[in-house]
């Protein structure tokens, strides 16, 4: 999958590709990123790249026309690509979103800075914005990082190990079970200390059955808005009773 990262902070992409899954999938030529930045397009001695809100406002907003021509040079290397801009007023990412992208080609990612970018941008030159969620971070360069991870994470052979994906949280509409390595107890931690029993006991079938029953006790706990939405079978709807009556009696 192919990226183009328009941003005025390019290096600040060093922490997806030197370390990791991202690193790794850069290595494998199966993601490449370029990099456009607005700055280079900017034809005044200054490389002037932002300029002030019209009607007044704290800040400073990116100018439409290095934006508009670092956008284009994305685009001649990649015509078909969808355009994004990350910003927190963008659609709310989530796994099914991520799952959607994943079956794009190739991505151009704008990374907004300062108040944001002008309005005309986005109207004309962007398909889709996009938030990383209901909080303000200073800049879409780690906004555009978190999509390509989670979009790497889904690609064939991005992560290495495809199962591992399928145990993520959210992969079916769950949060994640609690996993545990050696060794099997800690005496600092009391009864928390030990892995459950039923990890150890070797049988497969219950081993699937106790993490099911964790995945629906924790998301029914900590997330009643994916609880909602997932279709609890007879069976499932009976592990949950008895996650619920476990953990009153504990
Ligand atoms: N830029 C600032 N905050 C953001 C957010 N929550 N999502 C995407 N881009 C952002």
């Amino acid at each position: 999958m192919w990226f183009g990262m328009v941003s005025l902070f390019p290096e600040a992409f060093k922490a997806v590709t030197d370390f990791g899954i991202t690193g790794r999938a850069i290595d494998a030529g199966i993601i490449e990123m370029a990099y456009f930045n607005p700055r280079d397009f900017a034809d005044d001695k200054q490389h002037t790249v932002d300029d002030k809100p019209y009607g007044g406002g704290p800040g400073m907003l990116m100018k439409v026309d290095p934006l508009r021509l670092a956008i284009n040079a994305a685009r001649d290397v990649k015509s078909s690509s969808k355009v994004i801009c990350l910003s927190p007023s963008g659609y709310r990412l989530d796994q099914e979103g991520l799952k959607k992208l994943a079956l794009c080609n190739s991505l151009i990612l704008i990374s907004g800075r300062y108040e944001g970018v002008d309005e005309r941008i986005l109207e004309h030159e962007v398909d889709l914005e996009v938030s990383i969620g209901d909080y303000v971070i200073s800049g879409g360069e780690l906004a555009a990082m978190v999509l390509v991870d989670g979009l790497t994470r889904l690609l064939p052979s991005g992560i290495g190990c495809e199962e591992s994906v399928k145990r993520d949280s959210f992969f079916d509409g769950l949060l994640e079970y609690p996993q545990y390595t050696r060794p099997a107890e800690i005496s600092e931690y009391d009864e928390a200390g030990y892995v459950p029993e039923v990890l150890l006991s070797g049988n497969h079938q219950e081993i699937a059955k106790w993490r099911h029953k964790q995945a629906l006790g924790k998301t029914y706990e900590r997330r009643p808005d994916l609880m909602k939405k997932y279709a609890l079978n007879e069976s499932e709807k009976k592990l949950l009773g008895e996650y619920i009556e476990d953990q009153s009696s504990d």
